[in-house]
């Protein structure tokens, strides 16, 4: 017992120093000034695409070691559509976002590898968000692309009014409007969110509003120059069902006025059902199948998707309990060989247990990552 203890502490040393170690690289790395536009100008594999992530590996360094939350996440988001991001909780859906909104929380989250290809119209260049300065990457963040938290009095400060936050949006990606415009565009923000006595809340303080009519201001917010991206991050967990519904029908409403690309990341199947034109399935910092949203609603090929399928309530359906997947996420620290999902799966073989399943093309719009569907693999059960 007395030697486990004095191994934990060595390796804990161990673990820290290492960190110590990649915390001055990374600091280096983002420290550097004028950094050539040659290591964040690129391409994109498809131009009809306004986002293509590619192979983007996410890790946080924490003193038990490395928790790789996101590990070789590739999907497409397509100009003017909506991509639903679904998976357990802890299986890495905010901190893709993150990644790209250029928010993770250092020094301990870094993005260690892999591309986030952003077609922005502001640079008039194709950019990997991945390798962007945090300088280029402000000029965009708020504007261009924009994000909805799930709790609204995250992006809302509560010591200033409603009215000048979101002006102070437009200021700062704007700063050639003038005060009267601002208001104007505040005002008609307001409104276009479904606010009434846009006045009396253009004055008022976060904290005299719902719930529900915060989330509408940071909508507003996030609307308030022209974004060609969204990020929506669970938009409607923190609100009661009442209100999560008018929400949602706002968002659908704008989704359909805007033409902006939206990722929405939600643990709400039947939120992704009626929103989104593509759906990703995520677990534990992987994707697992992809897909165009009916297809893989009426097709779902891996067993996670079908066990979450599963386990949503239908209205027609008289049941007393819902289905519930088995067992529980993998430690994201060391996780063992195979497929992730092999000790919850009903259908594992034995080669779940020693590889991890590469993607396979059910078609050109729906790819899955799972050993059943390759024929050496059926052959080897
Ligand atoms: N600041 C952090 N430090 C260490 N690990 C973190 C940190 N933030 C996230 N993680 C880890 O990264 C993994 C993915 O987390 P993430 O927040 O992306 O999950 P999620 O899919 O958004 O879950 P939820 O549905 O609960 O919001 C988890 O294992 C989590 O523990
Ligand atoms: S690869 Fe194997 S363990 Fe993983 S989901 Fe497919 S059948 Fe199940
Ligand atoms: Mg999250």
């Amino acid at each position: 017992m007395a030697i486990n203890k004095k191994e934990a502490r060595l390796k804990e040393k161990e673990i820290k120093k290492f960190n110590k170690q990649k915390f001055k690289e990374y600091a280096k790395e983002k420290g550097r000034k004028n950094v050539p536009e040659s290591e964040y100008v690129t391409k994109m594999k498809n131009e009809d695409n306004l986002i293509e992530f590619d192979n983007l590996r996410t890790y946080f360094y924490t003193d038990s070691g490395i928790v790789k939350s996101v590990d070789g996440v590739s999907f497409d988001i397509p100009k003017g559509k909506t991509v639903g991001v679904v998976g357990e909780s802890g299986c890495g859906k905010s901190v893709t976002s993150l990644s790209l909104m250029g928010l993770l929380p250092g020094p301990y989250g870094q993005i260690a590898g892999g591309e986030i290809r952003y077609n922005s119209k502001k640079l008039g260049k194709v950019i990997n968000l991945a390798k962007l300065p945090q300088s280029i990457h402000s000029k965009i963040r708020g504007g261009e692309i924009s994000m909805i938290f799930q709790e609204p009095m995250t992006s809302l400060n509560p010591i200033f009014r409603i009215g000048e936050q979101i002006e102070e949006v437009i200021i700062y990606h704007e700063p050639d409007t003038t005060k009267e415009e601002r208001k104007e565009r505040t005002i008609n923000l307001l409104k276009s969110v479904g606010i009434s006595r846009v006045e009396e809340i253009y004055k008022s303080y976060p904290h005299e509003l719902s719930g529900g009519m915060r989330q509408r201001v940071v909508i507003a917010m996030a609307l308030a120059c022209g974004p060609s991206f969204i990020v929506a991050d669970e938009p409607t967990t923190a609100l009661d069902v009442t209100i999560q519904a008018q929400i949602l029908d706002l968002m659908r409403e704008l989704k359909d006025k805007i033409n902006a690309s939206i990722m929405l990341i939600t643990h709400d199947l039947g939120v992704v059902a009626e929103m989104a034109d593509y759906v990703i399935i995520m677990y534990s910092g992987r994707v697992v199948e992809k897909g165009e949203v009916n297809e893989i609603f009426k097709n779902p090929k891996h067993p996670y998707t079908k066990g979450l399928l599963k386990s949503r309530p239908v209205l027609q359906e008289d049941t007393d309990r819902l289905y519930c997947i088995p067992g529980a996420v993998p430690n994201p620290i060391n996780i063992p060989p195979g497929c992730f999902f092999k000790n919850r799966c009903e259908e594992c073989m034995d080669i779940c247990d020693r590889e991890y399943p590469e993607v396979i093309d059910i078609t050109n719009d729906h790819k899955v990552a799972c050993h059943l569907y390759k024929k050496e693999s059926k052959e080897a059960k």
